[in-house]
């Protein structure tokens, strides 16, 4: 086998986001600029001599191309073995628990998560560490620097390696092996959830609908419901990995989801409703006629673990992302257990999970997880939701209305502003922050401030500190407004504007949260001048 070692120039300003580096999909293309990044990874993780790192992508346009590139490199920066999943498909949360069960040290993961795919559209590469996520800030930092000062890349001359068939194969000296993306991933299932139980839910006439978007869960999917749990053929929709998705948007939401929406709010509405996205770690919840919000997902799932043989001792502590509903908060409270609030992005609970001061966690972006992986898990979330419905008997609908009975409601929605002006767009956070000192007491519209801060986190394990995580603004009377830019658009800047009205009066509990929210916009969007410093009139996506 010939290796090479291949000149090349820098790569400016790649600085991989809380869930590795997203670029178009044509940028990934030019000439060496995959093998750059991919270089650049090795070193800044200290080489892969002798080391075995998973591979695997959610199945997007150049997928499969990368998958071979990244062989040939990992082969001729001398690393033991590879294990990659058949035709290149894992998710990310079946990654991550190859990467622990096989104790590998590390892995690639190929995914633009829930941005769309194709030539015109996103790609993206991740490195997750031995203990299966995300790399912590000091890795890709190292990451960083070295795209910046790299000057040749290593690859070797080699054929394809044979992406279909299940085995073992060498790349030069390095072992290949391919394996089934699904079955270790369903065996760890069956150690958390009762897959008799959920059987018997569906063998009773339980139906359900689970929209697979055309990305990478819909394997995962037709697995475990329609084979293993005995969900009738065609439960699971759109269950085709697709290059382009379809054509879609593989995002877990209303407005992407919206075949689903359509089928749970009809008439003939399945009972029970579940999308996930690109990659397979988000998962949107939606009963018949209920769409649940993942923060409000996150504090069901907190509230019946227990029901689930994995869960049965309890949870340890829970956490949510800063701009997530408080609503997981209450129920912690009322367990007794810890709720820890952390930036947004994954790769903050994974010190928490390792030590052990969680068990579950989300975000409001809906990612929802547990110790069992360290990635968010979309079919995880969903067949624990199951558990808890096969236990309980209950519609979605009446476990929510329980909820917020119990712990009152949080109205939820996110505006997203997207493709601003970067310059504009933190214009409006400087603005923002500028305007904290002056808020504490203030009144703002009909509002009092309680507290506005801009977000920042010591990790309570590593003592590692995260400034300019936000700036949120708590109101008097259970309201509050989170601004933050997003780390994971590929155009411009996305403003993102969290509002939260909580409600404890039992009459006022299934209003429309539009209207119940409407105060705290107004007031909040006055105060950022937003409309007047980007000229945006509307958010772009509501979530
Ligand atoms: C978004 C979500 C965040 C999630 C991340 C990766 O990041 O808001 O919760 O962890 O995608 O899936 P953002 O674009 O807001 O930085
Ligand atoms: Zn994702």
């Amino acid at each position: 086998m010939l290796t090479q070692t291949v000149q090349t120039t820098p790569i400016a300003g790649q600085k991989p986001g809380t869930s590795g580096l997203r670029k178009k999909t044509a940028v990934f293309q030019e000439p060496n600029f995959l093998e750059n990044y991919v270089q650049s990874t090795f070193d800044g993780i200290g080489g892969v001599t002798g080391k075995t790192l998973v591979l695997g992508g959610d199945g997007r346009f150049f997928n499969d191309t990368a998958i071979q590139i990244i062989l040939r490199m990992a082969a001729a920066n001398g690393a033991a073995k590879c294990i990659v999943g058949q035709g290149g498909l894992l998710s990310t949360p079946a990654a991550s628990h190859l990467i622990r069960l096989k104790q590998a040290d590390g892995g690639l993961i190929l995914s633009a998560s829930h941005n769309p795919g194709g030539p015109d559209a996103d790609f993206g590469l991740k490195y997750n560490g031995p203990n299966g996520g995300p790399a912590p800030e000091a890795v890709t930092d190292a990451i960083f620097e070295r795209t910046k000062a790299i000057k040749h890349y290593k690859i070797c001359a080699a054929d394809d390696v044979d992406l279909a068939t299940i085995g073992h194969q060498t790349l030069g000296e390095m072992a290949v092996e391919i394996v089934d993306p699904v079955s270790d991933y369903a065996a760890l299932m069956q150690t958390i959830v009762d897959f008799d139980k959920i059987g018997a839910l569906f063998a009773g006439g339980f139906t359900m609908c689970f929209d697979a978007m055309h990305a990478v869960t819909g394997p995962y999917a037709h697995a475990i419901l329609e084979d293993m749990l005995g969900a009738p053929k065609g439960t699971v929709i759109n269950g085709t990995p697709s290059p382009d998705f379809g054509k879609g948007h593989p995002d877990p939401n209303p407005t992407w989801a919206k075949m689903l929406m359509n089928k749970m709010y009809a008439p003939d509405a399945p009972d029970f409703g579940a999308a996930s996205d690109g990659d397979g770690d988000r998962n949107m919840i939606v009963g018949r006629g209920a769409y649940v919000t993942p923060s409000d997902s996150l504090a069901l799932l907190t509230a019946h673990a227990h029901l689930a043989p994995g869960y049965r001792d309890g949870l340890a502590g829970v956490a949510r992302s800063m701009p997530t509903s408080r609503a997981v908060d209450r129920v912690a409270e009322s367990l007794g257990i810890g709720c820890f609030e952390t930036p947004t992005g994954w790769k903050f609970f994974g010190n928490l999970l390792d030590a052990g001061k969680v068990t579950l966690c989300g975000e409001e972006s809906a990612g929802t997880g547990s110790d069992h992986v360290r990635e968010k898990d979309g079919l995880w979330a969903v067949l624990l939701w199951l558990n808890i419905l096969a236990e309980t008997q209950k519609s979605v609908s009446a476990l929510m209305a329980d909820l917020w009975a119990a712990h009152g409601r949080c109205y939820y929605a996110r505006f997203d502003y997207e493709a601003v002006d970067s310059e504009k767009a933190n214009a409006v956070i400087d603005g923002l922050r500028s305007k904290l000192p002056m808020l504490a007491g203030a009144m703002i519209g009909e509002q009092q401030v309680q507290m506005a801060d801009e977000f920042s986190y010591v990790d309570p394990v590593d003592r590692s500190r995260s400034d300019g995580q936000g700036i949120r603004i708590v109101f008097e009377g259970g309201a509050r407004a989170v601004f933050r830019l997003s780390g994971t658009g590929t155009q411009g800047a996305t403003i993102r504007l969290y509002l939260e009205q909580l409600e404890t009066r039992h009459d006022r509990l299934s209003e429309d949260p539009q209207k119940v929210l409407a105060n705290v916009h107004d007031a909040v969007l006055g105060l950022s001048d937003l409309a007047a410093i980007t000229g945006r009139t509307a958010p772009d996506v509501i979530t």
